[in-house]
């Protein structure tokens, strides 16, 4: 495990806006909701693809729930827990975010 810096500015994003990035070659993606930052990797645990159907766009029309765009899993923002679809009851993986010296960074398998 090993901390990477984030490749954009998360605190310039809007409450219900998410980037999609990629940190030592493999795809996240963060949300902000809730005041708060969530990351996650981007891949649905149902057939292990990425989430979005189009760019930076990872959540359901209500923006309340993040949604895979190929058979419609819904995971909840707060935990990745998926609560309706084909994987019910799995997770996103979630990606540990913090600020250093004024710097946002995430934990990552290193290799
Ligand atoms: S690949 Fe995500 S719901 Fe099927």
């Amino acid at each position: 495990m090993s901390w990477h810096p984030l490749p954009f500015n998360p605190e310039t994003l809007d409450e219900g806006d998410c980037k999609g990035f990629e940190l030592a070659g493999a795809p996240y993606f963060l949300v902000k909701k809730f005041g708060q930052l969530y990351a996650y990797h981007n891949r649905c645990p149902h057939q292990q693809i990425n989430l979005e159907w189009k760019a930076d766009t990872f959540l359901d029309v209500d923006k309340s729930l993040i949604q895979c765009a190929s058979h419609g899993a819904l995971f909840t923002i707060k935990d990745g827990r998926c609560v309706a679809g084909p994987c019910t009851g799995q997770q996103l993986q979630a990606l540990t975010l913090r600020k250093q010296d004024q710097q946002w960074q995430a934990c990552v398998e290193s290799g």
